[in-house]
């Protein structure tokens, strides 16, 4: 085989598995058993504590983030967030805060120390009602102790979906709100930094938007994860999880184009909402909704997949 027929197999070989990572089978991490996590409808994990992973309960829930130990399931803070309803909070996210971000210096991926926010999306429809659309901001507590967390900000947007239950946040705190739709085939807009403003409230730019490719039986998606580096997409709908390349930082551009691939290990634990990657991005968890759910990892099998992650 001559040379450059080689690296072109090699190429094509990197392109064809980087197009569809393997997960490994499912792990069971613990089972919760804290009775007020009941609803979980948004998972995220921590960068400064190892091993933490932020939740939420939605529309029944109260106005708290738990902080809950990933290998024990034991919850190990309770924070009450002031100022701030639970009408229908659908989904969290973290990542850099956006005010942090909106000079251009302590933001960057390269850049240390900065810190994090805690981003609330109140983007449900609570049964059948019209949504807030609120998100709530705070900074990520320095301590995993009960307390009461103040408000950093709140975005406040508009747009005509009814429902949506998946907020996205990339390296560079760009959000995006993806609806939730009969077949999956869902909008996913960016949330601009004008809606950080106390008072008004902004109309996404839907000729910005995109449409999801997926084709699903039920009411798709209810959340969704981008990877730390801004990399990898999961979403995660009523049967499949689906897994994207993001190509150049565009999501909606990915979101648009992309026909994702599904992670074929994926056992269906019914009404998972909450998803999250680890942050060394070798695995992803999920956390069913409902009473005493079990905290599962999803391994990517670095292997079969060969790609170099983290
Ligand atoms: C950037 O903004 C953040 C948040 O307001 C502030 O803490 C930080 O000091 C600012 N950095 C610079 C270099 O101005
Ligand atoms: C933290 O708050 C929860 C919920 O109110 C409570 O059950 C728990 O005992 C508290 N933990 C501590 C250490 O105070
Ligand atoms: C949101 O947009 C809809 C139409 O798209 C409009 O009827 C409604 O008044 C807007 N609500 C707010 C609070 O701006």
């Amino acid at each position: 085989m001559s040379f450059n027929r080689s690296l072109f197999l090699t190429a094509l070989a990197f392109f064809v598995s980087s197009q569809g990572v393997q997960f490994g089978q499912r792990v069971k991490k613990c089972q919760i058993s804290d009775a007020a996590i009941f609803e979980a409808s948004g998972l995220a994990t921590s960068k400064t504590f190892a091993n933490v992973a932020y939740t939420l309960n939605d529309r029944a829930g109260k106005n708290e983030i738990f902080a809950v130990d990933v290998n024990t399931c034991q919850t190990l803070a309770v924070y009450t967030v002031n100022s701030a309803t639970n009408w229908d909070w659908e989904d969290l996210a973290y990542g850099p805060c956006l005010d942090d971000c909106q000079n251009g210096t302590v933001c960057s991926d390269v850049s240390a120390p900065r810190r994090y926010c805690l981003y609330i999306a109140d983007i449900g429809d609570r049964g059948g009602n019209v949504p807030v659309n609120n998100i709530y901001v705070i900074r990520e507590p320095a301590t995993v102790q009960n307390s009461s967390v103040d408000l950093a900000g709140v975005l406040k947007f508009n747009w005509t979906a009814p429902d949506a239950e998946t907020l996205l946040i990339s390296p560079d705190a760009r959000l995006f709100v993806v609806s939730k739709v009969t077949g999956g085939k869902a909008t996913v807009a960016q949330v601009p930094l004008t809606a950080w403003n106390p008072t008004s409230r902004v109309d996404l730019d839907l000729s910005q938007s995109g449409t999801l490719k997926i084709s699903t039986p039920s009411r798709d998606p209810l959340g969704g994860a981008l990877s730390p580096d801004g990399k990898f997409l999961l979403i995660v709908a009523e049967y499949n999880i689906y897994f994207y390349s993001i190509v150049n930082g565009d999501v909606i551009k990915t979101l648009n184009d992309q026909v994702p691939t599904e992670v074929n290990t994926y056992v269906r634990t019914p009404s998972t909402q909450s998803i999250a990657w680890a942050q060394d991005q070798k695995s992803f968890f999920i956390l069913p909704e409902g009473a005493d759910p079990s905290l599962y990892a999803y391994p990517i099998d670095t292997a079969s997949s060969g790609i170099v992650v983290g």
